[in-house]
């Protein structure tokens, strides 16, 4: 299920209530959620709801292998954009890690991912799954595409400041969430957009791997 929406803000606000409607129908819920400029109006339209995280558990889908207290980390990104504006346990927010196969084990015992929320790059990437993926992968330590260093320069001044390694959750990982949102933003995304829902399944475009998922609904605006 494809959806155009008509702006940014709509975009924000649609995938908001989609993660309001899941915890207030199951408090126990498990999310996968993103980082980078797509989600942010999501997360501010999301603790404007003022919902109850305590029983909320959260795997985050990426993170670079860089310090966790930089301004850039995604643990940084969370806290200030999410984590440290609602009542969720800090405990209950999980990060990829190594071993990758803990975290694995982690989402496991939790019983598996019920919404996962996700961004595509220019490139197709998922999480940071870069073109090539195999579709089975697993967490792991990745090294991050040129062109993804050279998007995610504008986060830190200049490509050769953006880390160079990642550890992402896999594809295969990913797949198992029961249900998958798929938030892009920006005419820049559109044509990448088409090729993965439209185009070939393939593991150079990892994000047409979604094609096979039964629950994902896509959202988008330009
Ligand atoms: P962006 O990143 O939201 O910053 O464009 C998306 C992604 O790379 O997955």
């Amino acid at each position: 299920m494809i959806n155009k929406l008509k702006s940014y803000k709509e975009l924000s606000l649609t995938v908001a209530n989609i993660i309001k409607r899941q915890l207030k129908k199951h408090p126990l819920s498990k999310l996968g959620l993103p980082t980078g400029d797509t989600p942010l109006g999501m997360y501010s339209e999301l603790v404007k709801k003022e919902l109850d995280w305590k029983s909320v558990i959260t795997f985050n889908l990426d993170v670079y292998l860089m310090n966790v207290d930089h301004p850039q980390s995604y643990q940084m990104y969370m806290r200030g954009n999410l984590f440290d504006r609602t009542n969720i346990y800090p405990d209950h927010t999980h990060f990829p890690f190594r071993p990758t196969s803990a975290f694995e084990d982690k989402i496991t015992e939790s019983m598996g991912i019920d919404l996962c929320i996700l961004g595509i790059g220019s490139n197709g990437h998922i999480a940071f799954n870069e073109p090539g993926s195999s579709f089975k992968s697993r967490t792991r330590v990745v090294d991050l595409s040129l062109q993804t260093l050279q998007d995610n320069s504008r986060f830190f001044g200049s490509a050769e400041d953006v880390p160079k390694q990642a550890i992402t959750m896999g594809l295969g990982t990913i797949m198992e969430s029961k249900k998958i949102i798929l938030m892009v933003n920006g005419k820049h995304k559109l044509t990448i957009l088409n090729v993965a829902m439209n185009g070939e399944v393939t593991e150079t475009v990892p994000a047409s791997i979604l094609q096979k998922h039964n629950n994902v609904e896509v959202y988008y605006c330009d």
